[in-house]
């Protein structure tokens, strides 16, 4: 197949290169957004029919959630407008959404069917690309994920490795829990996909196994990191001055994906010795 890989300047986007390596029976179009723009119908479609693309796998979209509040209009281009584009190309379409479609409000694992309340511009954008996705692509696979880490781009593990290394103390919440997910355990879910036989249309939730909060998901990465002389105390929500309401409850249900593409999944502490192992390397 010709695959082509949107935003793969991203955190998913690069853990998807390193792993089609391990897939080389397929032919690779690895763009972000100066190669080809998602929001550019005419672009999409031209790159599509000269690269004979077979499917199109979206890692590209706008999930700065902060920043989303006061920029709709941009949010809403790229992770709504484009996914009509994306999705009426006549291919098959691999697209990832996120925990925040659901209100985080729950008590018991978000399955696929359950109840969709978004609290955030990120989270209307991201559902309204879901939408748009489906009605033009009904053959689409969504993989809906949440609390997304890496060894490329910035994220919460590699802050937290600095912020560890200068600070004496760090004060984290306790009262928002969800599973880190390895974008590289993520990657390996889109293969799963990919290489299934069968094609499974349809939403499907994809985390690493397991549940944290942020103050626990710290501590194990200091751990990790062999910061020692770094003291990691929990604060609720209410303490940290976040400028966009975040989900109490993250927790997805996976139950779908692993019955539907026969595999189990790893637990969240294992990506995250995988991941550093990559970072310690690096410095
Ligand atoms: N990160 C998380 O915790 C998390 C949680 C749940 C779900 N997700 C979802 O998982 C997916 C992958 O997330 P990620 O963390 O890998 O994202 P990421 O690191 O922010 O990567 C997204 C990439 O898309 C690029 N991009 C933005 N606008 C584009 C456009 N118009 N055309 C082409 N490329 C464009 C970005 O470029 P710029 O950097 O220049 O904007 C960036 O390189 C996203 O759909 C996200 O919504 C993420």
């Amino acid at each position: 197949m010709n695959i082509l890989i949107t935003g793969s300047n991203g955190q998913l986007g690069n853990e998807m290169r390193v792993l089609s390596a391990s897939y080389p029976k397929h032919r690779y179009f690895f763009t972000d957004i100066a190669e080809l723009d998602i929001t550019d119908p005419k672009a999409v479609h031209t790159f599509v029919a000269e690269n004979a693309i077979d499917l199109i796998v979206n890692c590209a979209a706008y999930t700065n959630v902060d920043k989303a509040e006061e920029d709709e209009v941009n949010a809403m281009r790229i992770n709504a407008d484009a996914l009509a584009v994306l999705g009426s190309q006549g291919v098959r379409v691999i697209h990832i959404s996120t925990d925040y479609v659901f209100s985080g409000e729950e008590h018991t694992p978000c399955r696929e069917t359950d109840p969709i309340a978004p609290h955030t511009i990120y989270g209307i954008t991201k559902y309204e690309g879901e939408k748009r996705l489906l009605a033009s692509c009904p053959e689409a696979v969504i993989l809906r994920t949440a609390w997304l880490y890496s060894s490329f781009g910035n994220n919460f593990v590699k802050t937290m490795m600095r912020l560890g290394k200068e600070r004496n103390e760090l004060k984290v919440v306790f009262d928002q829990v969800g599973t880190p997910t390895y974008a590289a355990d993520l990657a390996q879910a889109v293969f799963t996909v990919i290489e299934t036989p069968m094609w499974h249309p349809g939403i499907y939730h994809f985390t690493n196994e397991g549940v944290c909060s942020w103050y626990d998901f710290t501590i194990a990465i200091l751990a990790l990191a062999g910061i020692t002389d770094c003291k990691v105390s929990p604060i609720l929500s209410e303490e940290y001055a976040y400028k966009t309401p975040r989900p109490h409850y993250s927790v997805l249900d996976k139950s779908k994906f692993k019955k539907t593409f026969n595999v189990s999944i790893p637990y969240w502490l294992d990506g995250l010795r995988r991941c550093m192992e990559i970072l310690k390397n690096e410095n």
